[in-house]
């Protein structure tokens, strides 16, 4: 499983910054918690710490709400997230062989990540374009007709700009 360890005083630093137009009400807090997991992918304890601190809200009533909300996720996520739509429409269209080879391929099931962080795999229900299915959300842009081979290409493409990145800030 993929372990990620986060640096309190960086992360407060971090939220110091992004989240200083705020006004510190109530009112507020799932639109914060929306940027935070934007910025995250996932919702690390220590961010909770600092709303539930920051907005004087008790920390049971912070996981209520990030409980309640199926989007939020308290497990750390990938890099990219790869959201296959299990709906009947997708499913009759072969979504189940894309979602076996994307288990087997990456060694990931359903809300696990790969163990270099990159890649989520989640599944979800209908998500309206059933016309275009099988469907994969990939970091929220949807992409229909997929296929496996499809789905190979993305995510070779999606491994080869990391690389990339890590190569260009080495
Ligand atoms: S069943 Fe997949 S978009 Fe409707």
């Amino acid at each position: 499983m993929l372990q990620v360890e986060m640096n309190k005083k960086k992360v407060d630093a971090e939220l110091d910054e992004m989240l200083a137009g705020y006004e510190r009400d109530r009112t507020e807090v799932i639109m914060v918690l929306q940027d935070i997991q934007d910025k995250y992918n996932w919702l690390p304890q220590e961010a909770l710490t600092y709303v539930a601190k920051n907005w004087q809200i008790p920390m049971t009533d912070m996981y209520h709400i990030v409980t309640f909300y199926k989007a939020f996720s308290l497990k750390p996520r990938g890099k990219h997230i790869l959201q296959l739509c299990l709906g009947t429409a997708c499913h009759v269209r072969e979504a189940p062989f894309i979602l076996d080879a994307l288990e087997r391929d990456h060694g990931i099931k359903n809300r696990e990540t790969t163990d270099d962080g990159l890649f989520t795999l989640e599944t979800v229900n209908c998500v309206g374009a059933c016309a275009q299915g099988p469907i994969l959300i990939i970091d929220g842009q949807m992409r229909g007709n997929m296929t496996q081979t499809k789905v190979g290409g993305i995510i070779r493409k999606l491994r080869k700009a990391h690389k990339e990145e890590v190569a260009e800030n080495e």
